[in-house]
């Protein structure tokens, strides 16, 4: 047998079994052989959370957690954030390559036409109540959209992938905005495709009819660079429910629908809404010993910190960092909050509790600040997550619908409920 195995001695039974060594994993498949009866059902993993377990090869994302290391399709997040687009980006994760002159152009003239809501949509937009969490609303209305074009459930068909794929990222900034004035009872400003995606995103929310409106280029870089630190993380909880919906071959649009509901969670996307909340809740620096203390003790966490993979730097929250100060000469608005974020983390970063468990800020402890900043209300935070992440959904999304190694999601689990027994009548009970 060579040496690309894993010999493991069942000690119930005395067998020995040689399983392959595959990219460093054996397949959980493999186990299955190994039983204490001819007819058990063979051994299984348990995996809770799936804290160590590989749900399927991709060739999108890499990141090294111990070194802090991010690249997509190859290309280190801090070359793509100073020198790419967020579109060219999510070209580069959906199709595998940075685009030519030719394949840019069509891909933004495409998205970029595709920026326009069905009427269908707007009159839904409207039963919702002014104070509708916006990502309630982003959720509801990309999954409606599945009923406007009911041949985005052909997955295997290419050409209808890409044209979902074009709908979505192009339609996203709108609803988002529509989202945003509907809340605030302003009208709809309709998409400009003359503008790139995020001047077009910050015209549909900011535009008060003034005709000589300018979106600021450094606000609309700002956000740009942030979109491509958002867009795609290898397998998180929102990418894993984008496969998993996904592979009960449903259309794309129900999919990540559902992918939005997870990063909506507090321990996910939601987090920078949170990490907000909480700086506002210290209040100010002299505050943050005793709110450090009680996340010692386990009455709170440090929301923005942490992370399941990043044992250290999240090399993202490095670059929101910087683009935090580009903002605030911007805005003239430099939030006190960055003041209280920094000396967290430098409080946090020499506290042995934060680094013994290798905790350090994530992507969503510095986005808040900018966030606030540019001036967008806290509950907007997750769906300025969930635009860009909408590109690393779908090449995921894509790359699984392609994989032959893939079938419909569906784990097992270990029983160990009541055994079999006889219902019993009311009167009996
Ligand atoms: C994102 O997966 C991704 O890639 C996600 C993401 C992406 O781009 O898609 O990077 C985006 O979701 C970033 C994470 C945003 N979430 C938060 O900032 C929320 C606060 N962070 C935590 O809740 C936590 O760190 C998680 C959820 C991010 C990770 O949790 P794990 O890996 O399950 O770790 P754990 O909960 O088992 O914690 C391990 C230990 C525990 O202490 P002990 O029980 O061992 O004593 O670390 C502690 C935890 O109590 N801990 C924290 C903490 N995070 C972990 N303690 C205080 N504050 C925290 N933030």
């Amino acid at each position: 047998m060579s040496n690309n195995t894993l010999s493991i001695t069942d000690n119930r039974t005395g067998k020995n079994y040689d399983v392959p060594i595959e990219h460093d994993t054996i397949r959980a498949s493999d186990l299955r052989q190994i039983k204490v009866k001819s007819d058990d059902f063979g051994m299984m993993t348990y995996d809770p959370a799936y804290m160590n377990t590989a749900s399927c090869k991709s060739e999108i994302t890499y990141i090294d957690g111990d070194l802090g290391i991010l690249e997509y399709r190859g290309y280190p997040i801090e070359q793509l954030a100073e020198k790419s687009t967020f579109l060219e980006v999510a070209y580069l994760l959906i199709h595998g390559e940075l685009p030519n002159q030719e394949q840019s152009d069509y891909w933004v003239q495409r998205i970029m036409r595709h920026t326009y809501v069905h009427q269908t949509l707007t009159r839904l937009m409207e039963v919702f109540r002014y104070d509708s969490h916006p990502m309630s609303i982003l959720i509801s209305c990309v999954a409606i959209q599945s009923t406007f074009y009911p041949e985005a459930r052909n997955v295997d068909d290419p050409k209808v992938r890409e044209k979902q794929i074009w709908r979505i990222i192009g339609r996203l900034p709108t609803i988002a905005a529509f989202a945003y004035r509907h809340r605030i009872g302003r009208p709809y400003n309709y998409p400009d495709s003359t503008l790139d995606y995020a001047s077009n995103f910050l015209y549909m929310l900011d535009n008060m009819g003034e005709r000589n409106y300018e979106v600021d280029p450094i606000m609309a870089k700002a956000l740009d660079i942030l979109f491509i630190l958002h867009a795609d993380h290898e397998q998180n909880c929102s990418t894993s429910v984008m496969r998993s919906i996904g592979s009960s071959r449903v259309d794309p649009f129900t999919a990540l629908s559902g992918a939005a509901g997870a990063l909506y969670g507090p321990l996910h996307g939601g987090a920078n809404e949170q990490a907000l909340l909480m700086l506002r809740q210290i209040g100010s620096v002299a505050n943050i010993p005793t709110y450090i203390e009680r996340v010692k003790k386990g009455e709170l966490r440090l929301m923005g910190f942490g992370h399941r993979v990043y044992k250290n730097y999240d090399p993202r929250a490095k670059i929101i960092k910087k683009i935090a100060y580009d903002v605030f000469n911007v805005t003239k608005k430099r939030s006190h909050l960055i003041d209280i974020a920094v000396e967290l983390e430098q409080i946090a970063l020499n506290d042995p509790y934060f680094v013994e468990r290798k905790l350090y800020p994530n992507v969503d402890f510095y986005s808040g600040i900018i966030y606030q900043a540019m001036g967008f209300p806290i509950d907007m935070y997750p769906v300025l997550f969930a635009i860009p992440r909408a590109a690393g959904w779908l090449a995921q999304w894509a790359e699984m619908v392609q994989d032959k190694d893939q079938k419909i999601a569906r784990p097992r689990q270990i029983y160990l409920g009541a055994p079999r027994r006889d219902y019993v009548t009311i009167a009996e009970r």
